[in-house]
């Protein structure tokens, strides 16, 4: 691992293809240390791209090494999947936790039990695998609950049913029907908790951890946090209702008693941790809902908007073990939001393929355009290819100045005949 032990220019290589990708890539090429980032496969706003899926691993490898990359894993998936047991293998460094460490997000059982053997205050849950013992529990709780599929459902596999019929339905759909396959071998049922809620992410070598900004996003499709569940329809960063008190015993009630257990891991867990936080509402305690073992996406896109300091040594830091000598990251007094600009349909059926204008305007400082559904085709145009296509990112004096200037922004952009859809509520509604 000749790279991290020089001063040398890096290359990165960054697996995946989102805003988050788009947004870590940015960042670093403003490193007077870094040289090239290659992204596989990347999208029609980001270059290098290399023509690499995230599961090609032996000739994701491969590229790294002739290249001398220090490799960052975005999505959970190839991280699940064991991507960084294999470069381990192979000796070349890589950001990301192992197959083991990801189980705090990619088995939701695994991450309970975690909790729970951790101390770290989280909701009660049971878990089941027979759909009559599951069905007991949940009339016996009047159905106010939350079940969760055990295994990565792609943000799609939590369900906060309505009724007692509804619960029933859902537990038949994952258990009987297996409409999630074997990720719906098992599910939990949790104690509903009522509160607000708020993203925590650090970065960790798996010894000692630099906290980044608290973001908050925005998972259902429609103004006012209503209709299905998306992959995040926006973000912004800080959060103005995570007070110093709150983030305090967060601290200490779950992100130190978390990193106390990750050091047993039998590999360190070098990445990024995401904690999904509830602040509960009659008691204002913060609650851990979930892990995620990587960057938010469109989390990712604001606090990266707000970093002041350079991320790339904090990411070599990680990966020599140590993070402990580093000054803790800078931050930008500003607030940043980001709005994600979808196809319209998404999350259902949406129409891909069609032109993009107005990516080129003069959309003023503090802006980004981020990528996350684009192509770009031999014409030199953009075209959409996914149902989050952009997220606008802006920065602001206050979150009010930022999100006018991230719609502003949105408004010179369009695509097809009029398909563009984004929520106009963002960072209105902080809570
Ligand atoms: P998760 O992927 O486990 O974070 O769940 C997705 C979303 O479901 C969370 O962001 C919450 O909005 C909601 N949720 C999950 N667990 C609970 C819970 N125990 N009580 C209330 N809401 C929950
Ligand atoms: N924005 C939530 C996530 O990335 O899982």
């Amino acid at each position: 691992m000749t790279i991290l032990t020089e001063d040398k220019s890096a290359n990165v290589l960054v697996i995946g293809s989102g805003g988050r990708e788009h947004a870590i890539g940015w960042k670093l090429l403003q490193s007077d240390l870094v040289s090239n980032i290659y992204y596989a496969p990347g999208n029609g706003g980001t270059s290098t791209n290399i023509n690499l899926d995230t599961n090609q691993v032996p000739e994701l490898i491969e590229f790294a090494a002739k290249h001398d990359c220090i490799t960052i894993v975005g999505p959970e998936g190839p991280l699940a999947n064991g991507i960084v047991d294999a470069f381990h293998t192979a000796d070349i460094p890589i950001l990301g936790p192992t197959r083991e460490g990801a189980l705090l997000e990619s088995s939701k059982i695994y991450s309970k039990n975690f909790m729970r053997k951790n101390g770290i205050p989280t909701a009660e849950f049971r878990v089941f695998s027979n759909k009559e013992v599951a069905a007991d529990y949940i009339i016996s709780k009047d159905a106010d609950v939350v079940i969760k599929v055990d295994g990565l459902a792609a943000g799609k596999g939590v369900f906060l049913p309505t009724s007692t019929n509804d619960a029933l339905e859902t537990v038949k759909k994952i258990l009987v029907k297996k409409e999630f396959g074997d990720a719906g071998n098992k599910i939990l049922v949790e104690e509903r908790l009522k509160g607000r809620e708020l993203s925590l992410i650090v970065l960790t070598d798996g010894s000692s951890f630099e906290l980044l900004a608290s973001a908050k996003d925005y998972k259902r499709i429609l103004d006012n946090d209503v209709g299905p569940n998306t992959g995040g329809m926006g973000s912004f960063c800080p959060v103005p209702f995570f007070s110093d008190e709150i983030f305090h015993r967060t601290l200490r009630q779950i992100v130190e008693p978390t990193m106390k257990g990750i050091r047993d891991f039998p590999e360190p867990f070098k990445g990024f941790l995401y904690f999904g936080i509830l602040i509960e509402e009659s008691t204002n305690d913060p609650y851990l809902l979930e892990y995620n073992v990587r960057m938010g996406d469109p989390e990712c896109q604001p606090i990266m908007m707000r970093m002041k300091s350079d991320l790339y040594p904090y990411v070599r830091s990680v990966l020599r073990g140590s993070l402990e000598s580093m000054e803790p990251l800078q931050w930008s007094s500003e607030h940043a939001v980001c709005v994600v600009m979808a196809a319209k349909g998404y999350p259902g059926i949406f129409k891909t393929g069609s032109m993009i204008s107005g990516l080129n305007s003069d959309f003023g400082d503090n802006i980004t355009v981020f990528h996350s559904g684009t192509t770009r085709k031999f014409d030199g145009q953009i075209y959409t290819k996914g149902g989050r296509v952009l997220s606008i990112a802006a920065r602001g004096s206050n979150l009010d100045k930022a999100a006018i200037r991230a719609y502003e922004a949105a408004q010179k952009i369009s695509w097809g005949n009029n398909e563009q859809y984004y929520r106009k509520d963002i960072a209105k509604t902080t809570n």
